[in-house]
């Protein structure tokens, strides 16, 4: 298995957290890096669905460790109602989950801004989660965040807080909005605090120690290639770097233990927020919704769609490294006569077979589309290679070759088994 770095190669809800949990099954340990609980990453074992936000996916593979790196950012009162909701199906989380004393905390004035610089911006918004992710990484940059280890320290947390809370609320005034009350913030996250103590530790160490005995990491990515803050639809995008680069400065483990990059990627495209999505298209929205598809995991407001973009795969094989495609939701397009593939972008006299760095040029950019014969069969049964239609499986090795990297596992449906390992 090796140390194996898992990236959405589109804008995010690619099928990250079932083909995590299904690559699990050869890890020993499961690390998230970056972002969130905008993240909302969907499992289903045996008809029981479950979404994780913050815990990795991999906790629910019994013995494997899971850690929530230094890159991520944590609302310690989510992650609390994570875990309890986790260990009321029944989930063990005690003793195999870890949290990064490094790891910059979410706080209320974090998404109360984020609320409000998103109504500021009216037609501009970004369609964030609201989660305070872009306050959250805004301080961590600007060095006036709060981590992990201040929120255990229970005299320092109170100190600091106090400070913090003054400026916020000075701000949250000017924005119109209610100030936060000190001893309601306090007496929430000192909760949180205590019940997270125990998870909290050295990561950094925790993980080198670990590749020092030859476990095998897997490292959860989350959101998506075309989210980066640096790769992405800037400045429709999230707060982090969400590419292969992530992994490493998002848990202390260098490039050079790194063994290879996976790419999730959907038989089509989705998007949930503004920003350009070049092959946008109502029919294939309009079929997915149909199906009861294409809902976000965290918000719940429906996802857009389009057809299988493979300028933008080419440009996440080239920033993110990606030697193999984890390609899912094949079964969404088995009702399809005919299936498009964007192969390039026109733009006035241009033709561009890269993503262009600037959101307004993309959003202008007109799809070249090749076409192919669907299949009409559902797929969702198949449990290897040779029992999908001949022309599922062209579909799915020509996206693969459009995209740079080869095809190692084809999903067919939600459940752990819909799975075809190639
Ligand atoms: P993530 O954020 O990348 O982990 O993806 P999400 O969980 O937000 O969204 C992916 C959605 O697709 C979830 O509802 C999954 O249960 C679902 N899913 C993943 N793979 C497949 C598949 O092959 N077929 C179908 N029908 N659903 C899938
Ligand atoms: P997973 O890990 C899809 C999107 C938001 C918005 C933009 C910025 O489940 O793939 P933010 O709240 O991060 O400031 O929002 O990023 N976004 C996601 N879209 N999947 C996600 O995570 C996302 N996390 C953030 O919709 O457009
Ligand atoms: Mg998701």
């Amino acid at each position: 298995m090796a140390n194996t770095i898992l990236v959405g190669a589109q804008w995010g809800d690619e099928g990250k957290g079932k083909i995590i949990d299904v690559l699990t099954e050869e890890a020993d340990i499961v690390v998230r890096t970056q972002g969130g609980n905008n993240a909302g990453h969907t499992v289903f074992i045996a008809g029981q669905k479950y979404v994780l936000h913050l815990v990795p996916s991999g906790i629910l593979r019994p013995g494997k460790t899971c850690v929530i790196g230094n890159g991520v950012v944590v609302d310690p009162v989510g992650l609390v109602a994570e875990i309890d909701g986790l260990q009321k199906l029944g989930v063990k989380v005690d003793g195999n989950l870890f949290l990064s004393e490094t790891a910059h905390l979410v706080l209320p004035y974090h998404r109360e801004l984020d609320a409000q610089r998103e109504a500021l911006k009216g037609k501009n918004k970004i369609g964030t989660t609201k989660r305070g992710i872009g306050p959250a990484y805004g301080d961590k940059a600007a060095r006036t965040g709060l981590r992990v280890i201040d929120l255990v320290n229970a005299e320092r947390f109170e100190e600091l807080l106090r400070q913090r809370l003054r400026e916020n609320n000075e701000v949250l005034k000017a924005f119109g909005a209610k100030p936060l009350s000190f001893k309601k913030v306090h007496a929430d996250y000192r909760a949180a605090g205590d019940r997270l103590r125990p998870f909290v530790t050295n990561t950094v160490v925790l993980l080198h120690e670990a590749t020092r005995r030859g476990d095998d990491i897997l490292f959860e990515g989350a959101q998506g290639t075309f989210l980066d803050i640096d790769h992405g639809t800037y400045p429709f995008v999230t707060s982090s770097n969400t590419t292969a680069g992530g992994a490493c400065t998002g848990s202390g483990v260098p490039p050079h233990r790194m063994d290879r990059v996976v790419g999730v990627m959907k038989a089509y495209t989705t998007r949930v927020g503004e920003g350009p999505l070049p092959t946008e298209n109502a029919e294939i929205a309009d079929l997915l919704h149909g199906l009861g598809r294409e809902f976000g995991a965290t918000t719940g407001r429906p996802r857009r769609c389009g057809w299988f973009d493979a300028v933008a795969t080419r440009h996440a094989t080239m920033v993110n490294g990606i030697d193999a495609f984890a390609v899912t939701n094949l079964d969404g397009l088995d009702t399809l006569e005919t299936i498009k593939v964007c192969v390039a972008y026109r733009h006035g006299r241009d033709k561009f077979d890269y993503v262009p760095s600037d959101a307004a040029t993309l959003a202008e950019c007109k799809p070249v589309y090749a076409e192919f014969p669907g299949w009409r069969t559902p797929t969702t049964g198949a449990q290897r290679w040779k029992d999908l239609p001949v022309k599922a499986r062209q579909y799915l090795k020509a996206i693969c070759e459009l995209s740079g990297a080869p095809l190692r596992v084809a999903s067919v449906g939600p459940g752990r088994e819909q799975t075809i390992m190639l």
